[in-house]
């Protein structure tokens, strides 16, 4: 037997998932985060209106202990981001 033709195609090569691009702030997952962790004593519309970047630098300033609170947070930098455009969107 004699193979006449051999096809090497490499293709099938996965495309680049982008996911974990951490730079983008994600309402959706922020208010599951909220709702978890803050919707206790907080409404997301009172912060409706605030500016998201300030708001991350609030809440960053909370989990480090820098900005006092009622309640110590542990968060990532990405659920930061996530549940401050959640925030300042008044939860829409
Ligand atoms: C146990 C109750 C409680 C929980 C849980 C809680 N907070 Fe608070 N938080 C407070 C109280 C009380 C204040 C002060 C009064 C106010 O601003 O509502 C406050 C204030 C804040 C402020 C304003 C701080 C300032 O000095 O401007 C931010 C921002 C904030 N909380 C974010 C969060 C986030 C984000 C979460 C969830 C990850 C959270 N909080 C969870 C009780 C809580």
């Amino acid at each position: 037997m004699k193979i006449s033709r051999l096809v090497a195609i490499a293709g099938a090569v996965a495309g680049l998932a982008a996911f974990g691009s951490t730079a983008y702030a994600d309402a959706a997952a922020g208010k599951a985060t909220f709702e978890k962790v803050c919707a206790e004593c907080h409404e997301a519309g009172d912060f409706d209106g605030e500016d998201p970047q300030e708001l991350a630098t609030t809440v960053k300033g909370i989990v480090g202990g820098t900005v006092k609170h009622k309640k110590a947070l542990k968060l990532t930098d990405q659920e930061i981001s996530d549940v401050a455009a959640f925030m300042a969107a008044g939860g829409k």
